[in-house]
C-alpha cells in the first residue's frame, strides 16, 4: 500500500486467487495504479521462473520485496520433518527462488533494483517454538548480507527490516499469536509492538 500510495505499479502474487484480486482491485481504486496479479506457490522454482517473465513482460520491476511467511508455533521435538519442511520450504527455498529469478534478470538486462527481505528479530536471538522460522529468516539474513556484497557494485541495493511480531491477518492464523503480541509488548523499550506502518514506511527507502 505505501509503494503505490505513491504511485509505483505493483505485482503481487499468493497461493489463493480471492485475496489478490481483492487486494490488486484495491490498490488500482485507492491509488489509480496498475496492479497485477498472479497466483503462485513460490516452493516451486519452474513457476516462480514463469511468474517473473510474466512480470518482466508487461514491465521490467524495479524493486523486489520479500514477505512470504509460513509459521506455526510448536515445541520443537513435537515437529515432523514435514512440518519443518512446510516452513523452510516457502520461506527459506522460496524467498530465494524468486530473488534468484529477479536477480538474474537485472543482471542480463544490466538493470538496477533493489530487493528488500522482511525478516525478524528472531534472526538475532533465536526463538523458542518457532525453530523452522528463526532458521529461515536467519538463513535469509545471511542471503541478504552475502548479496549486498555480490550485487552491490551491479546497482542492486540488497537490505532487509527485521521488525517484532505485526498484528496482521496472516499472523492471525497463528495460534498463541496474542501471546507473542503481548510478551513483545511488554518487554520492549516503548512498550508496543511495531505496526504496519512502522514497517511500511521504513520499506519505502
Ligand atoms: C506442528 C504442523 C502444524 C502445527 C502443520 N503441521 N501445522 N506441525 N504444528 N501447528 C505439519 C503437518 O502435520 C504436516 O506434517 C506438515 O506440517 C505440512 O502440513 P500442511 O498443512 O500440509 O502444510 P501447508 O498446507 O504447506 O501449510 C503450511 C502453512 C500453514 C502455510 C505454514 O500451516 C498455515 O497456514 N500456517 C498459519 C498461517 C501462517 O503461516 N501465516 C504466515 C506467517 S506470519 P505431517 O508430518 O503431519 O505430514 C508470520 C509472522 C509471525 O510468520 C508473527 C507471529 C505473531
Amino acid at each position: 500500500t505505501h509503494f503505490a500510495s505513491l504511485g509505483a505499479d505493483i505485482a503481487i502474487c499468493g497461493r489463493r486467487e480471492d485475496p489478490l484480486k481483492e487486494t490488486a482491485n484495491s490498490l488500482t481504486d485507492q491509488f489509480g495504479i496498475n496492479a497485477y496479479y498472479e497466483t503462485l506457490d513460490i516452493r516451486s522454482p519452474q513457476d516462480v521462473e514463469g511468474f517473473v517473465e510474466n512480470v518482466f513482460n508487461i514491465k521490467p520491476l524495479t524493486g523486489l520485496v520479500n514477505n512470504a511467511a509460513g509459521n506455526f508455533i510448536s515445541p520443537t521435538h513435537k515437529l515432523s520433518s514435514r512440518g519443518f519442511d512446510a516452513i523452510s520450504n516457502i520461506v527459506m527455498h522460496g524467498t530465494f527462488y524468486v530473488t534468484h529469478s529477479v536477480g538474474q534478470k537485472w543482471i542480463a538486462q544490466q538493470l538496477p533494483g533493489s530487493i528488500l527481505s522482511i525478516l525478524a528479530t528472531w534472526i538475532w536471538t533465536g526463538s523458542a517454538y518457532v525453530v523452522p522460522s528463526a532458521m529461515s529468516k536467519s538463513a535469509i539474513h545471511a542471503m541478504t548480507m552475502s548479496l549486498a556484497v555480490e550485487w552491490g557494485p551491479k546497482n542492486i541495493r540488497v537490505n532487509a527490516i527485521s521488525a517484532g511480531p505485526i498484528k496482521t491477518l496472516a499472523a492471525s492464523a497463528i495460534g498463541d499469536a496474542k501471546f507473542l503480541y503481548k510478551w513483545n509488548e511488554d518487554h520492549s523499550f516503548l512498550k508496543r509492538n511495531v505496526d504496519i506502518h512502522d514497517v511500511g514506511n521504513s520499506a519505502l527507502y
